[in-house]
């Protein structure tokens, strides 16, 4: 095959998931830039393949091998480009870890990316998935992406409208968008920072830690303790962050369901809509702490499934489609998974 593609063939993804599922890949690929999409297009066997493109493996759930071609999006880099309309554009390469970039955006003294730190994964993956937490999303701080168009073989850049940014999705996850691979992103942070401690949680973290005007890293140290309370560390136990998304239910839907169930949590949106809270609907059904096999529900968050030492993809599948089955039954709600499944 290729001599100057760097590919491993039957390659093990156990540690490139955070589940740290067994899965293999057909063909992996380390990719740190476009040259290697452009070879891997023109080879008539290996460009018809499926691929996966993954970053740091944090939203995935292997349930099979991959068979087709793994693209580990690995490029390094990160830049101040300079100012433009009161913000400061920052970009990193696509295979950045996440939390890393957060923090070097605070230690230049930036502000806006605070609320997002300690979330696992790479730069390329926020925007596939408009990574949120703590009231802000990647959407808000974005200013445009590099993607490479594995159907044309084109670079194409990208802003927010093209990306069609909404809670949990994007552009990239749906069809027209599947053949575009991210290489870079740029953010765009505001020079005139001011906090975002609208979500009460880390409001009175701040006010208890008696911060008044908090400094961009002094909230990003906030929300580093609150999710180091709350969630599980990938590096100690297999898990991928929220298992399901926070479901959407109409207006008539909430009222209904808070007729009967008063300490149901909601939070009305802008379009009149009312978001659940999954953690709480499971919990409530008393799923925390429980487990199927290897597949547990994390004692401190219910949203959040765990591998509990050799778990295979199908043990925690089956888990979830019984905590599906039992929100669903006493609420009505059907939950959907955050993570892709494969
Ligand atoms: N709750 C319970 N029991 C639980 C878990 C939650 O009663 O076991 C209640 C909490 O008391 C709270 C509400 O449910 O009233 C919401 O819980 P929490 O504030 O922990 O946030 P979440 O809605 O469960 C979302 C995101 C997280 C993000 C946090 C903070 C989704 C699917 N999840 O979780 O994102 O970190 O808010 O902004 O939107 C992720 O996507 O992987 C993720 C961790």
């Amino acid at each position: 095959m290729h001599p100057h593609l760097f590919l491993v063939h039957d390659q093990p993804l156990d540690s490139f998931n955070t589940f740290r599922i067994p899965a293999r890949a057909r063909h992996y690929l380390r990719v740190t830039g476009a040259e290697q999409l452009d070879q891997l297009r023109a080879d008539p066997e290996l460009g018809a393949l499926p691929r996966l493109v993954l970053g740091g493996g944090s939203n995935l759930l292997f349930t099979r091998d991959f068979d087709g071609v793994v693209l580990h999006m690995s490029g390094l880099g990160r830049e101040i480009l300079g100012e433009q309309d009161g913000r400061v554009l920052v970009r990193a390469q696509a295979g950045e870890n996440w939390h890393a970039f957060v923090q070097y955006t605070l230690e230049q003294g930036l502000g806006g990316l605070e609320n997002l730190s300690l979330i696992p994964g790479t730069v390329g993956a926020a925007p596939i998935q408009n990574v949120g937490a703590y009231g802000t999303e990647t959407k808000d701080v974005f200013h445009s992406l590099t993607a490479y168009d594995m159907d044309s073989g084109e670079v194409r850049v990208l802003d927010a409208q093209d990306c069609r940014f909404a809670y949990r999705d994007s552009i990239f996850k749906h069809e027209d968008g599947r053949a575009l691979v991210v290489l870079d992103v740029t953010f765009a942070l505001p020079k005139d920072w001011a906090p975002n401690l609208r979500y009460a949680e880390l409001a009175n973290a701040a006010r208890d830690a008696g911060l008044e005007s908090p400094t961009p890293r002094q909230v990003g140290a906030l929300v580093e303790a609150i999710r180091r309370r709350k969630l599980p560390d990938p590096a100690e136990i297999g898990n991928a962050g929220s298992f399901f998304k926070n479901p959407v239910v109409s207006a008539e839907h909430c009222a209904r369901l808070l007729a009967q169930f008063p300490n149901l949590v909601h939070h009305a949106q802008p379009d009149g809509t009312e978001k659940l809270a999954a953690g709480w609907l499971i919990d409530q059904c008393g799923w925390k702490g429980r487990s199927m096999g290897a597949a547990g529900v994390y004692p401190k968050q219910a949203l959040v499934l765990v591998n509990l030492g050799g778990a295979r993809g199908e043990d925690v599948v089956r888990l979830a489609r019984a905590i599906q089955a039992d929100v669903e039954a006493r609420y009505g709600v059907a939950l959907e998974p955050e993570p892709v499944f494969i």
